[in-house]
């Protein structure tokens, strides 16, 4: 089965200044990434903060033009400007829903609007396709004439939802879309991202610090350093036994997941990620790996497994032979 949404060798590299010689510099905030995403499927992206995963996410829907590389859309290349009706089809959930939401608006006429816009329901049809919006999201009816101040964390994420929904996408990209609610609220959304997937077959990105939530959610996980895929597979094998060292000390740190025998016996990660703007020559995670060996510094690690789960680590590769 051919992907929804492909991303080829994408790279996303920003003109900046250093901050102390105040000279022009290079950010590569992501830095050839690769990633298949199936109909249907939900897949989750790891990674430490500034590894890239939010810049990704504007790849996705089309927010932020790669510098290089290719996104294909059901096969077809998207090219730099997308139609009106592929916007539609990728949509974002984002952290903080009382940024993304305008205050002064009521729901109904925000969620009228977009459906409006996209003439997608007939003007006697908004009232119902309104009303099922709500059930969608398990919200009551008289939501839609609250303003968003109105409304707790948890329901305001699930009209951020409703709004993404008002325009059937196909694809949802939620980038940290539940970090910002308390436990519960966070269940509920979580719940409500699976049942959606369940009843509409939606495609979803799911960008998480919570490797708990994402091994609750996703399919498959996609872990990120430093602006790179690291390691990939099914979120089952991925967790049960991970190959990157990277990917191995992320499940140590992760308070809610059971440490394994062998993996506790490895030192816990130190440090912090090479600077935005250095120039990797080698393996980006060398610095702060207990396992690397000398080439690690010069040799970019080949990814090695097997397209369904690929480890871009050394040791992944002599595991392999
Ligand atoms: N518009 C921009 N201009 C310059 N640098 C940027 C821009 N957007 C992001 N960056 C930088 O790119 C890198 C990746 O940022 P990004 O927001 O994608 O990380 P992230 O993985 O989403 O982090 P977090 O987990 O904190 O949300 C960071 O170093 C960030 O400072
Ligand atoms: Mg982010």
């Amino acid at each position: 089965m051919s992907a929804l949404v492909e991303l080829d060798d994408i790279a996303v590299h920003f003109n900046v200044k250093a901050q102390r010689s105040g000279a022009a510099a290079t950010l590569r905030a992501v830095d050839g990434v690769s990633l298949a995403v199936e109909r249907s499927q939900c897949v989750g992206v790891v990674g430490e903060s500034g590894c890239g995963k939010s810049t990704l996410a504007g790849v996705l829907v089309g927010m932020t033009t790669p510098t290089s590389g290719q996104v294909r859309y059901d096969g077809q290349d998207v090219g730099v400007h997308r139609s009106k009706d592929l916007r539609r089809r990728v949509q974002m959930v984002f952290q903080d829903p009382v940024a993304s939401l305008n205050p002064r608006r009521r729901v109904r006429s925000v969620l009228s609007e977009l459906i409006d816009c996209h003439g997608l329901v007939p003007e006697a049809g908004m009232n119902s396709a309104l009303n099922s919006l709500m059930e969608m999201v398990n919200l009551p009816q008289r939501v839609l004439d609250a303003r968003p101040r109105e409304l707790s964390g948890g329901q305001r994420q699930r009209v951020a939802i409703a709004r993404a929904l008002a325009v059937q996408p196909d694809v949802l990209v939620a980038d940290e879309a539940v970090s910002a609610l308390d436990v519960s609220a966070q269940a509920t959304v979580v719940n409500l991202l699976a049942d959606l997937r369940a009843d509409l077959g939606l495609t979803i990105v799911f960008i998480s610090h919570d490797l708990g939530i994402i091994r609750t959610l996703c399919d498959r996980v996609t872990v990120m350093y430093a602006g790179r895929v690291v390691e990939e597979g099914p979120a089952d094998t991925v967790f049960a036994s991970a190959q990157h060292p990277y990917t191995r000390a992320l499940l140590r740190a992760a308070p809610d997941l059971k440490r394994r025998g062998a993996e506790s016996r490895s030192p816990a990660l130190e440090g912090e990620p090479s600077g935005a703007l250095d120039v990797i020559t080698g393996c980006p995670f060398q610095p702060r790996c207990p396992e690397a060996e000398a080439t690690c510094s010069t040799t970019p690690p080949p990814f090695v497994g097997s397209a369904a789960h690929r480890t871009a680590c050394i040791h992944a590769a002599h595991q392999a032979e």
